[in-house]
């Protein structure tokens, strides 16, 4: 792609780049385009988050930037390597050395425990946890008297921790999460914000966090604001007021929601 090559990043530019990213699903009248030609960079070591309504494509774009979804059309990088048009073997190995990857649906494994389901990305790629990093995360999420319980034992929050904790485990440069704290207590979810805060404040860590609440935007360095496929706006240095205003904004203009909700 040359004028895809033309955008590539610096070796030392941002974790993640998407040019012209679209995704379409399906074909002819059921097609929906859930991301429409979409130009992001996402910072090194910063604090990103990702906002938007329902359908908006935000869990889409985080599938695409992590190369867990094809693209339809556009180019997509992580750090300088362009991962659209890898083959599939190389993709993986990027995913597994780089990429921590919290889901919307936890997708733990339901007949392995909690510690299992932690270290097992990390057991297929053969690889030794560092205990005393894995310690710290477990004893952060409060999931060290939960480690031998399979998920059926667990609660929804208990479940959200451990898939937390699995994609922390290997200290990837780059972690995405959709909506890590939607199924969290208040202070779980203060946790879980606090843990992703210091993995970059402290460890240099990327952060790409999908999430509905203002509340948890706050804690990110920039919000991007997305609506039908597209980024629509930008915050820099956030605060819960100042989203749920843009938010609120939002809803108006769209004509679909009800401003009294939430
Ligand atoms: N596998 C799929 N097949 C068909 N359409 C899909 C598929 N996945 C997503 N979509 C559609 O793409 C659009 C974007 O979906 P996406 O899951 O990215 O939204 P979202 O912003 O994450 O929403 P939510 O806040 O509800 O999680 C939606 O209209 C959705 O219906
Ligand atoms: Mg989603």
């Amino acid at each position: 792609m040359s004028t895809a090559a033309a955008e590539a990043p610096a070796a030392d530019g941002p974790a993640a780049r998407a040019r012209g990213l679209t995704k379409a699903y399906g074909a002819g009248e059921t097609a929906v385009l859930a991301l429409d030609s979409v130009d992001v960079d996402i910072a090194r070591g910063r604090f990103t988050a990702v906002m938007g309504p329902s359908g908006s494509g935000k869990s889409t774009l985080m599938h695409c930037l992590a190369g867990l979804d094809t693209v339809s059309a556009g180019a997509v990088w992580l750090g300088g390597t362009e991962i659209t048009g890898l083959k599939d073997r190389e993709l993986t190995r990027l995913r597994r050395d780089r990429i921590g990857f919290m889901f919307q649906s936890f997708n733990l494994i339901p007949t392995l425990n909690a510690a299992e389901n932690i270290t097992l990305p990390m057991d297929i790629a053969g690889k030794k946890p560092d205990e005393k990093w894995l310690d710290q995360v477990i004893d952060t999420l409060g999931l060290r008297d939960r480690l031998k319980h399979r998920p059926a034992q667990l609660s929804g929050g208990q479940q959200q921790r451990v898939a937390c904790a699995r994609a922390l485990a290997s200290r990837p440069e780059l972690i995405f999460a959709d909506e890590p704290t939607g199924n969290l207590d208040s202070r779980a979810g203060l946790e879980v914000l606090g843990f992703l805060r210091d993995a970059v404040d402290q460890l240099g860590q990327t952060v790409v966090m999908v999430t509905h609440d203002p509340g948890a935007a706050a804690h990110s360095d920039l919000v991007l604001f997305l609506a039908d496929g597209r980024i629509v706006d930008r915050m820099a240095d956030p605060t819960a007021d100042a989203v749920l205003e843009r938010m609120k904004r939002f809803d108006v203009g769209r004509g679909s929601a009800d401003p009294e909700e939430g």
